[in-house]
């Protein structure tokens, strides 16, 4: 009952030629995302949580395109500012499925700025069904002080965490959640002062894999004993949300998530609860959707390897910086040759020889890198590159650092030669000082 795509699009499944053209009509650097691919990894995970809320954990790509495509399927957005709530229901409205409502629209509020709650409040009157998930009891005293005695969710932290990396674990850390053993108390107190308490949520961590299945598990339980105690004393509850989490490999050694393992162990240790699971995946939809391509400009023998310099870095893609993340590269144009070569008759050895290269945008950081040492075919001046699985935090962490204009970003979708088309422009130097040019201009206000 799986739809019939594979669980993961492999770098090297990517039509090379198709890829390298992009670059020739829009520049490089260049963001690519394939829609298609995010609606089948959407289909995937929903037949694997059949029974589940699904809500698209909008931070891990917010280009309007991917939340209307993911809406229209029947996904609900998770946003974690007030610019994501403004995406988000601008997206909905767009969508088929809209009621206007708000009801398909999440607010997660961590350390909210008074601008977001603010801005979030005065949406609310327009779409009275909001949602808005609290992690203090704080939060619930400002939105009372504003007003708001809408649709809230609780976020705990169950004290158990997870994930591909520590500054990506948040169930255990302090920043995020009530402690789940005071979550009743808050709860019952919010009941009280006219809130219209409506589910418990929480967010281990991001990246999880197979063999975290253990650690999810304890947590699932946890969730499902905090819905029955809440029920039981507070009130029905419609939700119980786990956050989002699911991982994808990265790596080709690496094997893509058991959806049905993780679907099984989830309804096991949830246990008899009277009120609808949710999910809110972010990087499992659009990960391995999106690759960014980038142009060779620099290749240079270092002390044991192939120093080669591309024109996007860090500030482009900053995973690999802040995570030391590791990403698929392939060299499109040293495949494009050996296939003709291939096709011509010729040797296969008229391919490339495979070097180790250290591959490094122009940001000046030694922390700059996207790999080092990987065995690839020998990069030349020109050669167009493609970053794998960028399609998940890859261009919502892009900054304008050492003063880089962003990228752009092309959609595709579907396979006709023109399914190619600009979603988001490349930015320019003046899209970089507009801030500063601006402020000197008395009619404009700093908001
Ligand atoms: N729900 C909440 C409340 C979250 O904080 C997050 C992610 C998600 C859902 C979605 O998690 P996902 O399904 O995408 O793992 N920049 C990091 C990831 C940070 C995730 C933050 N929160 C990275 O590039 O790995």
């Amino acid at each position: 009952e799986f739809a019939d795509s594979p669980a993961i699009r492999r770098l090297a499944d990517w039509d090379a030629t198709r890829l390298e053209s992009l670059v020739g009509d829009y520049g490089s650097p260049l963001y690519a995302l394939d829609l298609e691919r995010v609606r089948e990894n959407y289909r995937r995970l929903a037949a694997a949580f059949p029974d589940a809320e699904i809500m698209y954990a909008v931070k891990a790509n917010a280009l309007g395109d991917v939340l209307e495509a993911l809406h229209e399927e029947g996904a609900g957005l998770e946003c974690a500012s007030a610019g994501e709530v403004k995406r988000a229901l601008a997206a909905a409205e767009a969508s088929d499925r809209s009621d206007g409502s708000g009801a398909d629209v999440h607010y997660t509020a961590v350390n909210p700025p008074a601008r977001d709650l603010n801005w979030v409040v005065d949406a609310w009157e327009d779409h009275p069904e909001l949602t808005i998930t609290v992690g203090a009891k704080d939060t619930i005293d400002r939105l009372e002080e504003r007003g708001y005695d809408g649709r809230l969710c609780l976020r705990v932290n169950p004290g158990i965490d997870a994930g591909h990396h520590e500054k990506v674990k948040t169930g255990a850390a302090a920043k995020f959640g009530v402690p789940i053993g005071r979550a009743v108390d808050v709860l019952a107190d919010a009941a009280n002062r006219g809130f219209d308490v409506v589910g418990v949520h929480a967010h281990v961590g991001s990246g999880v894999s197979s063999d975290q299945l253990d650690d999810h598990r304890a947590f699932v339980a946890r969730m499902g004993e905090l819905a029955r105690d809440v029920s039981d004393t507070v009130g029905d509850l419609e939700f119980v949300d786990i956050g989002g989490g699911f991982g994808v490999p990265y790596r080709a050694e690496e094997d893509p998530l058991d959806l049905e393992a993780v679907a099984e162990a989830t309804r096991e240790a949830l246990g008899e609860v009277d009120a609808r699971l949710t999910i809110e995946p972010g990087r499992y939809f659009v990960a391995d959707a999106g690759v960014l391509l980038t142009e060779v400009n620099t290749v240079k023998e270092a002390r044991d390897t192939l120093a080669v310099g591309v024109d996007a870095g860090m500030t482009t893609l900053l995973r690999p910086a802040m995570y030391d993340a590791y990403h698929p590269i392939r060299n499109l144009t040293a495949d494009l040759e050996a296939d003709s070569s291939d096709e011509a008759g010729e040797s296969s050895d008229n391919g490339r020889e495979t070097v180790p290269q250290t591959i490094a945008g122009p940001i000046c950081e030694s922390g700059d890198v996207f790999c080092s040492d990987r065995e690839l075919p020998a990069s030349r001046r020109t050669d167009v590159l493609a970053i794998g699985n960028a399609g998940a935090y890859g261009y919502e962490m892009a900054n304008q650092y050492n003063s880089r204009p962003r990228p752009a970003s092309v959609v595709i979708d579907g396979d006709g030669d023109d399914a190619g088309r600009l979603a988001r422009r490349r930015e320019t130097f003046d899209d970089v000082t507009r801030v500063e040019t601006d402020a000197a201009d008395p009619t404009i206000e700093n908001p």
